[in-house]
């Protein structure tokens, strides 16, 4: 009777975890039991070029994988980010994946989500949560070596020169993990020469508008600027206006780098208003959806997945443009 009852359990205890794997299988409790996985995913925001064309990618690549996306913007901040997961909790979903607009204070919400089994996995910027058990993986671009690669284009471009370069940065969203990689990337090259001085360093927090503000107050405060680190292609552009509502020319006045290569940062750098632009790729959807089948599935992933990236001159980008898709 006993080892009747055994059996009996024993089969309904598989077929509940079949079902399981078909709408949350790596423990997690699942959204309806439809055999579809569905990703929950806390977007930053829509503050930049580049993070439009990152939603895009995720959003087609959802549809492509047959993955059902349910799609929260944050407007750039960590609150709406925090209620977004908490939400996806209640509903069950099969996997989370969420881009955070700031490195810190992530342990309690990534606990919870932990706790309802389920997965997390962190898109395009990384958290510094000392656990690394509460996400799965981080799939996205080594902000640091993408500072060291701006650093040394201008170590090569201004090696002939002995005077001193009065450098500007436009930073990232104060707390961002690019924000603060870029910094510390390009710092960590340029710091080799003393010539090189970063006379003055803010945040446009990624958008163009302030971009444009802060690079007016820059240029105010500081006459002898020679070159702009601008940590994204949309800061640059504001302060390219900003430049030539002072009456300077962008790119020759005074050089600037930038990072990403979105499309109109690229047709800049092919007009020559901006001088050397390190690529930050945001096609990150369909490494995404792979990587979510496989931590639903409970199969083992990489902790790390990096995205490959390249840089460019103002003649690469001339030839890349015509088939640039963002
Ligand atoms: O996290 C990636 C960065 O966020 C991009 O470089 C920037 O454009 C965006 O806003």
């Amino acid at each position: 009777m006993f080892k009747r009852m055994s059996a009996l359990l024993l089969a309904g205890v598989t077929v509940l975890a079949a079902a399981g794997c078909a709408s949350g299988g790596s423990g997690g409790s699942g959204g309806a039991d439809d055999g579809k996985i569905t990703m929950g995913f806390s977007q930053v925001g829509a503050e930049s070029g580049w993070r439009t064309a990152n939603t895009k990618s995720i959003q087609d690549s959802a549809k492509t994988a047959g993955i059902e996306l349910k799609f929260s913007d944050a407007q750039q901040k960590q609150e709406n980010q925090i209620k977004a997961i908490r939400s996806f909790i209640q509903q069950k979903v099969d996997v989370i994946a969420f881009s955070p607009v700031v490195e810190s204070g992530w342990d309690t919400v990534l606990k919870e989500a932990q706790n309802a089994k389920i997965p997390v996995i962190l898109t395009d910027r990384a958290v510094d949560s000392a656990d690394t058990s509460l996400y799965k993986t981080f799939l996205g671009s080594d902000f640091v070596e993408e500072g060291r690669k701006a650093g040394k284009w201008l170590v090569e471009e201004y090696k002939d020169s002995t005077e001193t370069v009065n450098i500007v940065q436009l930073e990232g969203t104060t707390g961002s993990a690019p924000a603060n990689d870029r910094r510390d990337g390009f710092a960590e090259i340029i710091k080799a020469d003393p010539k090189f001085k970063v006379i003055a360093s803010q945040t446009g927090d990624f958008t163009r508008a302030k971009g444009k503000e802060v690079m007016e107050a820059f240029l105010k405060s500081n006459p002898d600027i020679d070159v702009l680190y601008a940590h994204n292609d949309d800061m640059g552009l504001g302060a390219i206006e900003a430049i030539e509502g002072a009456g300077k020319v962008p790119g020759k006045d005074i050089k600037i780098i930038t990072v990403d290569a979105v499309k109109d940062g690229m047709q800049a750098l092919a007009d020559g208003k901006i001088n050397f632009i390190v690529e930050c790729s945001p096609i990150l959807g369909p490494q995404l959806m792979d990587l979510a089948k496989k931590v639903v599935a409970g199969e083992q992933v990489p902790q790390r997945v990096l995205t490959e990236e390249t840089t460019f001159t103002p003649e690469q980008a001339k030839a890349a443009l015509p088939t640039r898709p963002y």
